[in-house]
């Protein structure tokens, strides 16, 4: 072997050397192009048919071209039992590292089904939880795809202890730095409750399922023949149970919108969102609010109309779209600055409060207040729904959540009441003494115990019955209860409502509110606090 030798007297490798690869390299090499490769190509056929993406396309759609650093690849299971070294392939069936979403750092896993089913086993589990350290350690949010059989039955109790890890690792991330789920296939058995642990749900219609237990244990135990997506399909937990935030058409739809809920969140609780300029500029009048005042205090409208019109550049990134329509929730930009809006749809329910609403609504600001994001609550609401469904569901218990939210977020908060606000859930509704740093009123707005009618009725019943007129007492005495109370004026005066604004100039007050919080010192900053699953 020749070398020459440098002015400093080292030896350099000669030229032949140096075009010649190494059989360590060409060792690797090959190891890579293994572990790239997957699994049998009868697997990956299989998991193509589906029209599922495979583990490391998905990551391709997710992360900005060549930013992926991957670690772990060469991972494999330690157990021998059931022919696992054979059926398992390198990297565990997980895919974790880390990469970049405009621009910015995130940790990624995705979970290979064509890996004995993306089954969690230990060494699979490990990587996940260490992944999930690191981007704690590097202050960077944690994305998850999943696809996966649940805990890895071959490898028993070690299939468990890696679900505890990893769920002991997503408290550890709650509040610190954002965790989103999401679903690419079935989630099943303890696979479903780290996505829970985690502060966004995304599921593809059709594609993804959630259950904890089976169809063939639904069956054994109680006799139900159900199908998987009946069972815990996108369509079911976007729309009756709540488990899923976001729902997708396709995968490339719902990496699309992983991208978008990112763009409007920082990286950890210590940064704000990131800055979007617009040339949408405050003043733009809002002529949707001046329609609101002059419409029947009992007619419906849909909230977003308001929400967009609101926002720069009419953009909106609604959250639980599909359950608790009664109440909106969702990002909006004012200013360039990500603000979260919690707002009643009197389009649903007449916007009224109920279970599923307050327990989206809480869960939403708590989020807002563990990353820094200001809060716009929009307040059309005529009380609380009733009914035994609700008492006997345990609204007192579920509803609290939501006073409990309002009540602890130190975030910038403005609160402006547009029509109706009565009651219990005007106060819940983030009213000024749980906190507001602004609670704006329109013109419209009508503040009070309850409505003009019930009001009367409980005040004023005998002497309407026994009254020789009693309709004209009624409407005599609702005129003046109306007069009284169904103006933001009495609660101006009280100090309640700190000013009333001309619905035409909502944004640019809106906007000059946020403005003067933008640097509200907030007790207790240092300390992080868990978004715990409401
Ligand atoms: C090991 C598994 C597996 C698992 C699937 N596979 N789930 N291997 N452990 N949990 C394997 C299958 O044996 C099969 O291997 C391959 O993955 C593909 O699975 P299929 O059943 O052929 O696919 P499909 O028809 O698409 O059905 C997918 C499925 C089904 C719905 C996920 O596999 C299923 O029901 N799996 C079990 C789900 C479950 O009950 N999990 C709970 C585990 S208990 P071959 O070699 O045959 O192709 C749990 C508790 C943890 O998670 C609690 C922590 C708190």
């Amino acid at each position: 072997m020749s070398k020459k030798r440098n002015g400093n007297g080292l030896s350099v490798p000669s030229e032949a050397l140096r075009d010649s690869v190494p059989p360590s390299v060409l060792e690797l090499r090959a190891l890579r192009e293994r572990a790239l490769g997957g699994a049998a190509p009868d697997r990956i056929e299989a998991q193509k048919s589906k029209g599922k993406l495979l583990a490391r396309e998905r990551i391709d759609h997710l992360l900005d071209d060549g930013t992926f650093q991957e670690s772990g690849l060469f991972v494999k299971t330690s157990c021998h039992d059931f022919d696992l070294q054979q059926a398992s392939a390198l990297g565990d069936g997980v895919v974790t590292g880390f990469g970049k979403i405009d621009g910015r750092t995130v940790a990624v896993f995705a979970q290979d089904f064509t890996v004995l089913g993306g089954s969690l086993g230990f060494a699979h589990s490990r990587k996940i939880a260490r992944l999930m350290d690191e981007a704690i350690r590097s202050r960077a949010p944690i994305i998850g795809l999943l696809d996966s059989g649940g805990a890895r039955i071959q490898e028993g109790v070690d299939s468990l202890d890696g679900y505890a890890a990893i769920f002991q690792a997503n408290v550890k991330a709650s509040g610190v730095v954002p965790q989103l789920s999401v679903i690419l296939g079935p989630c099943a058995g303890g696979a479903v409750y780290s996505p829970a642990l985690t502060d966004f749900v995304f599921m593809v219609d059709g594609l993804s399922q959630m259950f904890i237990t089976g169809p063939q244990v639904v069956k054994a135990t109680l006799g139900q023949e159900v199908d998987l997506e009946t069972l815990g399909g996108a369509k079911v937990h976007s729309g009756r149970s709540g488990v899923c935030h976001f729902l997708a058409a396709s995968e490339q739809d719902c990496l699309r919108q992983v991208r978008e809920l990112l763009a409007c969140l920082p990286s950890n609780r210590w940064q704000r969102p990131p800055m979007w300029p617009t040339t949408d500029g405050p003043e733009r009048p809002s002529p949707f609010f001046q329609e609101v005042c002059a419409l029947d205090g009992r007619k419906p409208y849909d909230i977003h109309d308001g929400i967009r019109e609101l926002a720069d550049d009419g953009g909106f990134l609604e959250v639980h779209k599909g359950w608790a329509k009664n109440l909106v929730a969702g990002f909006i930009r004012l200013g360039g600055h990500t603000v979260g809006v919690v707002a009643n749809n009197p389009a649903h329910l007449a916007g009224a409060l109920d279970i599923e609403a307050s327990e989206k609504a809480a869960r939403f600001v708590r989020f807002l207040d563990n990353f820094n994001i200001p809060v716009l609550t929009l307040v059309d609401v005529p009380g609380y729904w009733p009914g035994l469904e609700q008492e006997h569901g345990g609204i007192i218990r579920r509803g609290a959540k939501l006073l409990y939210a309002y009540a602890e977020a130190t975030v910038p908060k403005v609160t402006v009441v547009l029509r109706k606000a009565f009651g219990g859930a005007y106060i819940a509704m983030g009213s000024k003494l749980m906190g507001a740093d602004f609670n704006l009123a329109l013109p419209s707005a009508e503040i009070g115990v309850m409505g003009a009618s019930g009001a009367v009725e409980i005040l004023f019943g005998k002497q309407i019955k026994t009254a020789a007129d009693p309709e004209g007492q009624r409407r005599r005495l609702m005129a003046e209860y109306v007069q009284r109370f169904a103006s933001p004026y009495q609660a101006a005066a009280s100090g309640s409502v700190d000013e009333v604004v001309e619905p035409k100039a909502l944004r640019s007050t809106v906007i000059r509110c946020l403005e003067v919080l933008r640097d509200k010192r907030r007790p207790g900053e240092d300390g992080a606090r868990g978004n715990l699953p409401l």
